[in-house]
């Protein structure tokens, strides 16, 4: 039996009808109500709304569960790679060995960047910074591929196996490349091992005399990608999708995507919470004076707290383990893990955490890890955005095959009535 709700304004009652999704999730519908009554709803920073139907990720907040298209993301950090949770991501199953093999063929295929994309990283004034500069790339990138980034929808869709592999591969040489050109070194992207996160990490670190990449590094890189790979409707993978909505091509919306992941409230946050381990450590504190700051209000615990998650979010557990992992492989010993362990047991135990029900995000542990890596501080936002690239384009896709209308919230108009022109020299 289909379920309505009765919104009742000014004596005249509106039915509503109630969506269900296929986790027992419910919504008001409200879709018809502005047509029916004039009336808009109002959510300042749309905590309470539901912008769209979405098949690729389901969150439980309150239960810290993800699931990427139904696998839990613990299952798929254990058994699953990046590459394979691309596929699954974008294609809503996970792949055959065939199917498999044919997108790793396919991101292989475009380690190398085209000329003129270079050209235009190189071009970008020294102190750009890296998540500018993948942004620009990206552009770049679909103005070297024309017949990709067409903002046809139909024919940008007939190319998508195409433009999506070029994007989940060239996205890593774009953040190589300007790394490499910020060292003033030249940038080669030639494809070594098939391994996505080995090339990675070649094209990033080797050089002439480099003995290779442990193996537990670029595991624990992949897992880092795969952890961040999709988390729904969030800041960045929302703008994706207002962008397609609009028409553009795959991309425009990433690239538009990557300005969204880069602010310190959210992808920016793993730099955030680096800094600011590293001010504690520097100031001799283990982290209590930082802790009662957090709590007057002074500063704020980075890594910690999430719109979604009024649980323990399961990447950070994740994350946790495999940060003492890559940290026992490289043979490093971080003071600052020390801190960030201490903040996380101090934090989890005060009844200002408790109550605001704040606990670690993906966020921080995964600096300490990329930081041990040999990663600069200023390119973890770059790795997010790598390791979400496959989210931003399985809702892409979702947009182009079945977005109905151009996205386009309204508002609430709180400023001057009209008023009539003065000319200049009277004001
Ligand atoms: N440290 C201290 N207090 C906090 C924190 C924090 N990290 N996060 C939230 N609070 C407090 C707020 O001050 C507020 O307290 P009040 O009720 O006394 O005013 C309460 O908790 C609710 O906080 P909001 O800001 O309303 O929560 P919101 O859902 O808007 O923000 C956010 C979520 C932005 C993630 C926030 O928790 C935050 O700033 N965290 C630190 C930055 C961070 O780690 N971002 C990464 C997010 S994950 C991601 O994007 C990958």
């Amino acid at each position: 039996m289909s379920q309505s709700a009765d919104l009742l304004i000014n004596d005249q009652s509106y039915p509503l009808p109630i969506l269900t999704g296929t986790e027992q999730e419910q919504a008001v519908d409200i879709s018809q109500l502005r047509k029916l009554s004039k009336f808009i709803t109002f959510d300042d920073g749309y905590g309470n709304t539901g912008s769209c139907e979405s098949s690729v990720t389901f969150i439980d907040g309150d239960k810290g569960i993800l699931r990427y298209r139904g696998y839990d993301i613990a299952e798929l950090a254990e058994k699953s790679t990046f590459l394979e949770t691309c596929y699954l991501l974008i294609y809503g199953n996970l792949p055959t060995a065939t199917e498999l093999s044919s997108l790793e063929a396919r991101v292989a295929q475009f380690t190398e960047l085209p000329p003129e994309v270079l050209a235009a990283l190189k071009a970008l004034p020294a102190n750009t910074h890296p998540m500018a500069v993948l942004s620009c790339g990206l552009q770049a990138l679909g103005g070297a591929f024309p017949d990709l980034s067409s903002n046809n929808k139909q024919q940008d869709l007939d190319n998508f196996d195409k433009s999506s592999s070029l994007i989940i591969s060239a996205i890593r040489s774009i953040a190589a490349a300007r790394y490499r050109f910020s060292r003033g070194e030249e940038f080669s992207g030639s494809e070594k091992s098939g391994n996505y996160c080995e090339d990675f990490l070649s094209m990033m670190f080797s050089s002439k005399d480099s003995n290779g990449i442990p193996e537990a590094v670029s595991k624990a890189l992949d897992v880092i990608f795969l952890l961040h790979a999709d988390h729904e409707q969030n800041c960045s993978t929302s703008t994706c999708r207002m962008i397609a909505s609009g028409g553009a091509n795959p991309f425009a919306s990433v690239a538009g995507a990557t300005s969204a992941l880069w602010g310190p409230l959210h992808g920016g946050a793993n730099m955030a919470v680096i800094k600011m381990l590293n001010e504690i450590h520097q100031s001799g504190d283990d982290g209590s004076k930082f802790i009662q700051s957090a709590k007057e209000g002074k500063s704020r615990l980075m890594g910690f707290g999430h719109r979604v998650y009024r649980n323990y979010d399961p990447r950070a557990k994740i994350l946790k383990s495999a940060c003492d992992q890559a940290l026992d492989a490289l043979g490093v010993d971080s003071p600052i893990l020390d801190i960030a362990r201490n903040l996380e047991s101090t934090a989890l135990e005060d009844e200002y955490f408790i109550q605001r029900k704040l606990y670690p995000n993906v966020d921080f542990y995964s600096g300490i890890i990329l930081q041990a890596m040999g990663f600069p501080t200023d390119t973890f936002t770059v790795l997010f955005a790598i390791g979400r690239a496959p989210g931003w384009l399985a809702h892409w896709k979702e947009i182009a095959s079945n977005g109905k209308r151009i996205h386009r919230p309204r508002q609430i108009y709180q400023g001057e009535t009209l008023r009539s022109y003065t000319e200049i020299a009277s004001r």
